[in-house]
Formats: structure tokens, sequence, C-alpha cells
């Protein structure tokens, strides 16, 4: 019983900061990770399906479900009237409904849904369904919104300095306007649930939720129910990326609607279409903006104005709003102030969260403006960029009033640009312009600062729970949710390194609103940093348990007991993890915990919007080259390198992986994923034939993602890590950066480019053809 035995595979105990593959990473490629749609239902089950909308607007004179109800195999059909509790789900404010009540308000809104034996039988009694649709005018544009004051929340304003009177005395001024599109999250997997009724009107739902407890509370207000009595299960999701924060309520809501009305389980699930045409998406928005300048590019005031197209309700557009206002500054010093964001009320489909989560579009606001100040003013952007950079110990207080303490954007964007050799880059990239008049390329760098912390203080806080087994072997549970970001293996090492075992050590169980409640939804990138603190909390509680155990046991004082490598010692005796486990068994010590973790130092003043709303900042600097053919807008991004933050990796292999997706997800998001509308309100693009996400062959052929080395988190998080899921999207907007810089090179030098997002071939063409005087 001396030294330590190997680890059963030879190799190094792996816990924290150990390049660990996901957890179901087999799973995944071969097909035997368990989905939803993949779980065996009960004998008695039934499929659902929905009615949606065909008028954006429309009062419902009348909803007749007996065709429905007349085909074989149909078992029950409901509109909002057969809600027996409360029919709203609004994460926020209040009158959000499940079904449509008396009035239908976007093309695709559910004002009824058919459940039956069979999926066939569910979607024929669904297209049954007779509407009595009695149409009302539309707002279907930001800007009619806006000329009408439609409003889904009130105007937030951060204001800091004197804007107005600094942008009077500025030598210079700019103003303008650019807007960028929406985004469909296209998940994999698309929006499901499964309800399955039990004793006494218990309901357990099985549910493609970023949030149980929200799915818990939304159950249970429809069905009239005390949360006690609906509970949430989620093992893993195929895809989220805030889809599936808010929106995954709806689904799940009316699945249990219809199982309590036919007392039998019910699974919905929905079509690609209907996905689309029926749940949120990013915020489109509209940005204008008037600068104040100096003739070395430095912003001296700054009044902007954020309209986001909020949809039809609220939903999550209140701090989705909040975080656009929270990142208008990126990394850049503004003295003199004022943003203002409207969530503007159109008759579409109520946007919701986006990997980002309004921070996207909050920075592309602004590097649209730094790209036309740079040109405005015939300076590399680059140079613009740096003469705005915040400082270290002056000029370092963000617009609503937190400081930026943990400043590294000069380290970030110093170090990218000696890997790549920016200078020798620029130069081949210009060479190659001057001797190529139809095909251009164009380069361009941006930096990221990202908040880390829901942008609302409650939220900040993560339960778990955590058994250990006589054999030494660990359970663990937490409220987050896995939606293939890894933060299930991410958290199970947290648990490894607090026991100093392997990971493999740990089963990681799916997360359940009856093991661990009253959870926030997994989101904001703080799942690993909150739920990673829970269950280091929970695991270092059973850990001094155990030393108490094992010093009593060897007559050692308690601070001398070491756990090492599966190990625990007390100077010259040890015994095995399970063997001391064992022992606390024997012992009649409890080898079970909960953990709780509340973020610290963070506030937030919603009237006035400021405070310190994050509990740290994420930095991240990027470099793209793309390609356009002028002729015919096309484009193709051909390199890019990246760097990102992610302070000491809990995971460097989950870490990369999660920085190249969410790089592709914003080139997606930034040129080719596009959301029509026809003029009725319909939604078209609503389906892959007609959006276009990135496949394979948009990848770029050169594309380098490295973390930031050497970077521990100045702030005490877990294993001083720090977030990673949403911050490297906006490192995509050097994509669109680089193609307004292609789009340049065919002008007069110094022109203005005129380009929106997403860069699609139609806009670029019309971009090259503006910027030519044609
Ligand atoms: N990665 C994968 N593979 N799938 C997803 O759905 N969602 C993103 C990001 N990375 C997502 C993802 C979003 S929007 C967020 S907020 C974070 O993961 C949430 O997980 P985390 O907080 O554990 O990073
Ligand atoms: N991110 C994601 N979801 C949220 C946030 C946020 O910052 N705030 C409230 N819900
Ligand atoms: Mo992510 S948009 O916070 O789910």
């Amino acid at each position: 019983m001396n030294a330590p035995p190997p680890t059963p595979t030879g190799t190094a105990r792996r816990g924290a900061h150990a390049a660990v593959r996901h957890d179901s990473a087999v799973g995944h490629v071969t097909g035997r990770a368990v989905y939803l749609d993949d779980m065996p239902l009960p004998p008695n089950a039934l499929e659902a399906a929905l009615v949606l909308s065909t008028h954006p607007h429309a009062r419902l004179r009348g909803i007749d479900l007996s065709a429905a109800l007349a085909v074989p195999g149909v078992v029950a059909a409901i509109t909002a009237g057969d809600i027996p509790g409360r029919n709203d789900i609004g994460p926020i404010l209040r009158n959000e409904p499940a079904l449509a009540d008396g009035l239908a308000e976007y093309a695709g809104h559910p004002v009824a849904a058919v459940a039956a034996e069979t999926l066939e039988a569910a979607r024929e009694g669904a297209a049954r369904v007779v509407v009595d649709y009695e149409p009302l005018p539309t707002v279907l544009t930001v800007e009619e919104a806006l000329e009408h004051k439609l409003y889904v929340a009130p105007p937030q304003v951060m204001t800091r300095g004197d804007p107005d009177a600094a942008l009077a005395a500025a030598p210079i001024r700019l103003s303008g306007e650019v807007r960028c599109g929406g985004q469909d999250h296209f998940y994999l997997e698309g929006q499901i649930a499964i309800a399955i009724p039990g004793e006494d009107r218990d309901m357990q739902v099985y549910s493609s939720t970023q949030h149980p407890t929200e799915v818990q509370h939304g159950v249970a207000h429809l069905l009239g129910l005390p949360f006690n009595q609906v509970t949430v299960e989620v093992r893993r999701m195929g895809g989220a990326f805030g889809g599936k924060e808010s929106q995954a309520t709806i689904i799940a809501g009316i699945a249990a609607v219809l199982a309590a009305k036919s007392g039998r389980p019910v699974k919905l699930r929905l079509a690609r279409d209907d996905d689309m045409l029926a749940t949120g998406k990013r915020h489109p928005f509209l940005i204008r903006y008037d600068a104040g300048i100096d003739a070395k590019g430095r912003i001296l005031a700054l009044d902007m104005t954020l309209a986001a197209d909020a949809g039809n309700i609220a939903d999550l557009t209140p701090p989705v709003v909040t975080r656009a206002l929270c990142h208008v500054d990126n990394c850049y010093w503004l003295p003199h102030v004022r943003v203002t964001g409207l969530a503007c009320k159109t008759h579409k489909v109520s946007n919701t969260a986006f990997r980002g989560f309004g921070g996207p579009q909050g920075m592309l606001a602004i590097e649209a403006l730094v790209d036309d100040v740079a040109r405005h003013l015939r300076l590399p952007a680059d140079t613009v960029r740096a003469r705005n950079f915040y400082g270290i110990e002056r000029d370092n207080v963000t617009p609503y009033g937190m400081a930026v303490e943990d400043n590294i954007i000069a380290r970030v964007t110093g170090e990218l640009a000696r890997a790549v050799d920016l200078p020798g880059w620029r130069a081949a990239v210009d060479a190659f312009n001057a001797t190529s008049p139809v095909v251009r390329k164009g380069l361009a760098t941006v930096p990221v600062k990202f908040g880390i912390s829901f942008n609302l203080p409650t939220l900040n806080q993560a339960g778990a729970l955590v058994h250990v087994y006589t054999d030494g072997s660990v359970h663990l549970n937490h409220g987050g949710t896995e939606m293939g970001q890894g933060l299930f293996v991410k958290v199970a090492q947290v648990v490894a390194e607090a026991f100093s075992i392997d990971v493999s050590m740990i089963r990681i169980s799916a997360t359940s609103t009856g093991k661990v409640p009253n959870t926030s939804a997994t989101a904001a990138s703080s799942g690993s940093d909150l739920n990673g603190m829970a269950a280091l909390n929970a695991a270092e509680t059973i850990r001094g348990r155990m030393a108490e155990v094992m010093a009593e046991r060897f007559a050692v004082p308690v601070g001398e007991i070491v756990f090492d490598d599966g190990r625990v010692f007390a100077r010259n005796e040890s015994l095995a993890f399970g063997e001391l486990a064992q022992l606390c068994w024997s012992r009649r010590v409890s080898l079970s915990s909960t953990g709780f973790y509340r973020t610290p130092k963070i506030h937030w003043d919603a009237a006035t919007c400021t405070g310190r709303p994050f509990f740290y900042f994420t930095y991240g600097a990027a470099a793209a080259e793309v390609a356009i053919d002028t002729l015919t807008g096309e484009l193709r991004v051909l390199r890019a390198e990246l760097l990102q933050d992610c302070g000491a990796s809990l995971n460097p292999a989950i870490d990369l992986g999660q920085i190249e997706g969410a790089f592709v997800q914003g080139i997606g998001w930034l040129t080719s994923e596009e959301l029509w509308w026809d003029p009725s309100g319909a939604l078209r693009t609503h389906g892959p034939s007609t959006y276009k996400i990135p496949g394979s062959r948009d990848v770029p052929p050169v594309f380098n993602a490295r973390l930031l080395a050497d970077a521990p988190n100045r702030e005490a998080t877990v294993f001083r890590s720090k977030a990673v899921g949403e911050p490297p999207l906006m490192l995509a907007l050097s994509v669109w950066l680089a193609i307004r810089d292609a789009v340049a090179s065919v002008g007069p030098v110094g022109a203005k480019v005129d380009l929106d997002a997403p860069a699609t071939p139609t806009r670029v063409l019309a971009a090259v053809e503006r910027v030519r005087g044609r």
C-alpha cells in the first residue's frame, strides 16, 4: 500500500486541463448516443403535429377540429381553450401563450395541435383543422415598427459623458447605417419533447431543452399544477445554440397538454420546415450611428441606435438588447456615448437567444463604424483599432461603468499579428490584387472582448449533486445541460480533479429537475463556470468527510491527508480511493452531497444600464482572407487564423472544437444564411434547400485555431478557466470585414463601403457596383 499504482491505462490521470475527448464522441459518430427521438416509447404513446397560422396577423374567429378528429388514428386535438391552466410560457414577461389564443401574430404561429396513433395520422389530422382567419393589418419590418413606435419592451438607453456636446465639438463627424440579418439555429436535432402522464396528474417530460426548469414551470402553468408534479429530464441535445433556451418550452408545453388531455404519452417532434416556421431565431438589427472622431481616428463621441426585430412578443429580447448595448464598445474606449436599444414589434416569429445573445450585433455595429472611420481617414483599420483600445490604467471603463480590469487586448492582437506575419500577409493580398482585376482579395482582423455572466445577476447560480459509491465510482449530476459543447466532460474533469481520480471513474447522468432544482438555462457560455463550481463544491464536501475518516483511521492530522492519483495518503499509509469510500460507509459517513455556487462581484441596475454585469471578460482575435468575384459577387473564405483566450483551459480539445465551430457558425450568419420573408409575411427560407448553412467546403482551406497560452483567469473561476461557447462566433466578423476590404479594393481610395450582413453574392455585387460609383 505504498507507491501509488499506475493508472489503468498507464497514462497520466486525467482531470482538469486534460484534452479528454467528449464523453459521447464515439456515440455521436456511431449513432449510439441516444437522442429523444431514439428513445423507445411506451406502447400506448401518441405522436403529435402542430397546426400553424398561415396569416402573419389575424383574429382567430374559430378553429374547427372535427375533421381532424374524424381522421382514423387521431386521438386528441387541442386549441388554446383546451389548456387546463394558464396559457402563458413567457420567460420574462407575461402573456406569451403556448398556443395562439384568439389572435395569430405571425405566419407559423401554432394555433392547434393534434395527437394520433401514428405520425402520419397526426399530420393528416393537423392538415384538416379548419381555421377561420380575419386578417388584420401587419407590420413586417423594423422601419415600420420604428415609425409607429411599436415595441415589445421599453427602450433601453446607456449613456456616459455628454455625447451631444462631444459630437458638436468633434473635428470630424461620420454617420451611417448598417443592418445585420437573423439566423436560424439549424440544430441537427429539431425541437422535440415526450410527455408521459403519471399518477395524480403528475407529468414526466423528456425535452430537448437548454432550460429544464423553464420547461418545468411552463408545463406546470399550462396544466395548472405545482412545480413538484412536473419533472423534466434531458440527457443531451443534438445542438441548441440558444434555440432551445426558451423555445423548447413551447414544444414541451403543447406535448404535455396533449398528454394530459389524452391520458397517454405524447411525442411532439417538429419537421424541419415547421421548426423553422414556428420557432424563434437570432434577432436582425438595424443600426444607425453618428460619431465624432479626430484626425487620428479616435472616437470622441458616439450616438448609436440599435433596433432589434423582436418579432411578435418579447421572449428574451430585452436581455438580448441589453447584451447588445453592453458589447457596442467591443475593445474600444468610448468617452462620450449614448446607445439606445429598441425592441421592435413585428408580425414575425419571435426572435430569441442565439450564440452571442445580442453581443455579435453590438460588435458588428462598432466594427462597421471603425471600418468606416479607417476608410474615411485612409488609415489601416488596425491602426484605428489600436488607437481606440481600452487603456490599462486610464480610459478603461465601459459605457456601463464597469472597469476593464483584465485587459489583454494588446497582448492577444499582438500575438496573433506576429504568429501570422500580418504585414507579409497584407503585402501578398495587395500584390494579388495588383494583377487581378476580376477576382479580388480582402484581408481583415478583428479583436473581441466578451463579457461572461448572464446579464441578469440572479441567473448566475447553479447546483450539483454528487454521490460516491463504495467501489469508488462517482455519480455526477448538475443543473447544466449537454448540447454537444462538452459541458458534461468538463464538469466530470473538475470532479475528477477534486478527488484526484481519473475522469473515467465519474459517471455523467442526465439533467433532471428532480435531482437539482431551480436551475438557470445552460447559456451565456457560463455552463462550466457555474456548474463546474457547484460540482466542485459538492465534491469538496465529500472529500472533506473522507479525509476526516482517513485521518482518524491512521491517527494523522486531517491537514496531512493527500488525495493523489486514485489513492489517499496518510503519511506512509495509503488506501485506494474506493477502499476509503468503503471505509466511510462502514463508519456511517455520508458519501453524497449537493453543491451550490453563486457568481461573486456582479450587479446590474437595469434602470440606468450601469453596473458590473460580468464577472470577467474573455478575449480573442482573428484574421481572415477572402476572395470575391466582382462579376458575380461570389465569395470564398481562403484562410482564417484565430487566437482565443480560454484562461487555463479546462479541456483544450473541447475548447478548440468550440472555437472552430463557433467561427464557422459565424461565417454562416455573416455570409450565406439569409432569412427571407415574402411581402405577405411568410418565411420562404424554411429548409436546407433555400437556407444555406455553411457546408464542409465553406470551411476555410487554411484554418488555424489557437488557444492563448499561459493566461489563467485573474478571477477565481473553476481552476482559472474561462468560458468559450459563444465568444469565438464573433471572430467571424473578420470575414465580413475582409469582404468589405475586398469590395473597397475595386473603388477609389477612401470610398465608403456599403455592405450589410449577410454578405450574400447579391449584396456583395451591389456593394461592388456602388463603390465603383455605378
Ligand atoms: N456547442 C455545440 N456543439 N452545440 C450547441 O448547441 N451552444 C452554444 C455554445 N456551444 C452550442 C455549443 C451556446 S449558444 C452556448 S451559450 C454555450 O455553448 C452553452 O454551453 P456552455 O455554457 O457550457 O459553454
Ligand atoms: N445569455 C443568455 N441567456 C440569457 C442572458 C444572457 O446573457 N441573460 C438572460 N438570459
Ligand atoms: Mo447561448 S445564446 O447563451 O444559449
